[in-house]
């Protein structure tokens, strides 16, 4: 399946995917299936996935040669499906009930995610801040039409990492409380603490944990000012005429990374989460936060929006976040079922990002002083089997982000080999529907002691600190 241009090898990272792969019914059962049975999706909502797959008609991806010309013209909805047309009853969000607002009681977690923690106010995710694979995808594709596979894979790859695999929950936030009889395997400190492996530098509202004493988990109302600014200059309470695309925020990562060189002597960029994590996560606000509309199918997402979900009121210049009030706005249109976000867009909005801006793939860290940014040849690394010219031919680009995920796996987990090797095969068919369809070079040895030179590779502050 390698193709020969480069954006269509992009593409292609999306149609390897079946589940994607919508004008193939038979494939897009098959991984559905495949899916559903992982996580035990009950027989009506896997009928619903069907009846969705029958009903989009697929238009294939015409993909400009311009790298920054196809990151502009990217719509909120996402790079493969498009969001062809509103329907108000299938994408309007429920706040009421079940559903209704509460903010977390003293027992119960928050963390660096605004999209859980909103989804955790709201019981679209458990209240308590600790959620199972099921939860996950249920609560995720209920709230945000976030495709079955990547929630899958979230929560799977969280409960591996920051989680508990015996109980197969993980946390949202700071570390579960457990049974003391029942140790949680791997470092199960939450996604609050899972630095370096799940959270990492350079976030869009969250401080480098290094700058901020091991806090990589409370929004800095600094970093917010900012990365509203790109938006406009509506300084109106309500930001109705901000307006936020993809392209914005791209840039925006640029910048963000400028000043963790600037300032984060630990800075690291060598692991999963810095390469795919973050920048999804920029991603993410854009696809998932959007409002919908009959004059906006593919999605809007203005000053009132961004706010809401950030947990921030006021107005530019006198923000404040409220910490663990981020909320679903009242009104709010999600992305339509027809078109749910999937793992392999993760990987297909991450890659163009890199295409559109070059300085943004950044393997390496500053060496202990702030400005000493020192990268690392992803050559080096791969044996020389990847180089900056190949790394986004054919599907060398989503393979290379699986190994260092993978790699990653042996360095955080801090047990016996037997409970890596579990988490690794615990991990495994949640990967394997996009892994698997990929062509991927033998990478031979990846050769991780080249990150040793950079401090904040080892750095991993750990928890409890606050619920949230
Ligand atoms: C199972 C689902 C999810 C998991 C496991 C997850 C995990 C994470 C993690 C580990 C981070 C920290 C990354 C960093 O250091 O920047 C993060 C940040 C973030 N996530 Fe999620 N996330 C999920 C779903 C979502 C959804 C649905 C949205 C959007 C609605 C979202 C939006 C964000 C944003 C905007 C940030 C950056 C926050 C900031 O820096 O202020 N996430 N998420
Ligand atoms: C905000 O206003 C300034 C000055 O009028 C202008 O140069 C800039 O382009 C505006 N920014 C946006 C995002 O509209
Ligand atoms: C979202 O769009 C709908 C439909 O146009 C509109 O009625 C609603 O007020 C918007 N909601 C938010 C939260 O912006
Ligand atoms: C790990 O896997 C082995 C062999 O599959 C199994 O016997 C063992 O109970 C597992 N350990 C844990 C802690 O899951």
């Amino acid at each position: 399946m390698k193709l020969s241009f480069t954006f269509t090898a992009l593409a292609a990272v999306a149609s390897a995917f079946p589940a994607i792969d919508t004008s193939n019914e038979a494939a897009f059962l098959k991984a559905a299936k495949l899916a559903a049975r992982t996580v035990k999706i009950l027989e009506a909502e896997d009928a619903q996935a069907a009846k969705a797959a029958q009903n989009v008609r697929r238009s294939s991806l015409p993909l400009p040669q311009d790298a920054l010309g196809i990151s502009r013209a990217e719509t909120n909805c996402g790079p493969t499906i498009p969001c062809p047309a509103f329907d108000a009853e299938d994408q309007y969000v429920s706040i009421e009930g079940e559903h209704a607002y509460a903010a977390p009681a003293e027992d119960e977690i928050r963390g660096p995610c605004p999209g859980l923690n909103a989804a955790a106010n709201h019981g679209y995710l458990p209240r308590s801040g600790v959620a199972s694979i099921e939860e996950t995808v249920r609560g995720m594709n209920k709230l945000y039409n976030m495709g079955i596979d990547l929630a899958a894979a979230l929560a799977a790859y969280a409960i591996v990492i920051d989680g508990d695999l015996l109980g197969g929950t993980w946390s949202i936030g700071g570390p579960q409380q457990s049974d003391p009889l029942v140790p949680i395997l791997g470092n199960g400190q939450g996604l609050s603490y899972s630095h370096n492996s799940y959270e990492g530098d350079s976030s869009i509202g969250r401080l480098d944990a290094f700058t901020n004493n091991g806090d990589a988990h409370s929004l800095s109302i600094e970093k917010f000012e900012a990365v509203y600014a790109v938006g406009g200059n509506d300084t109106s309470e309500n930001g109705f005429d901000q307006r936020y695309t993809i392209d914005k925020f791209r840039s925006r990562f640029e910048e963000v990374q400028q000043h963790s060189i600037d300032t984060n002597p630990y800075y690291f960029t060598g692991a999963f989460s810095t390469v795919v994590v973050v920048p999804a996560a920029y991603n993410f606000v854009i696809n998932f936060m959007s409002n919908h509309s009959e004059e906006h199918p593919s999605g809007y997402l203005d000053g009132y929006n961004f706010k809401q979900f950030f947990g921030v009121t006021g107005t530019p210049g006198s923000f404040k976040w409220q910490r663990g009030q981020e909320r679903i706005p009242e009104n709010w249109y999600k992305r339509p079922t027809i078109s749910p976000y999937n793992l392999a867009d993760v990987f297909v909005d991450v890659g163009i990002g890199y295409l559109a801006y070059p300085n943004t793939l950044k393997i390496g860290g500053n060496t202990g002083k702030v400005n000493s940014f020192t990268g690392v040849n992803v050559e080096d690394l791969t044996s020389g089997v990847l180089n900056a010219k190949n790394l986004f031919e054919g599907d060398n680009f989503a393979c290379f982000a699986f190994v260092l995920l993978q790699q990653g796996i042996p360095h955080f987990l801090k047990g016996p080999l037997e409970d890596i090797n579990n988490a690794t095969s615990f991990l495994a068919p949640f990967l394997e529907p996009l892994l698997g369809k990929l062509t991927c070079p033998e990478l031979g040895k990846f050769d991780q002691s080249l990150f040793n030179s950079f401090p904040g590779h080892k750095y991993s502050p750990t928890g409890p600190a606050t619920n949230y």
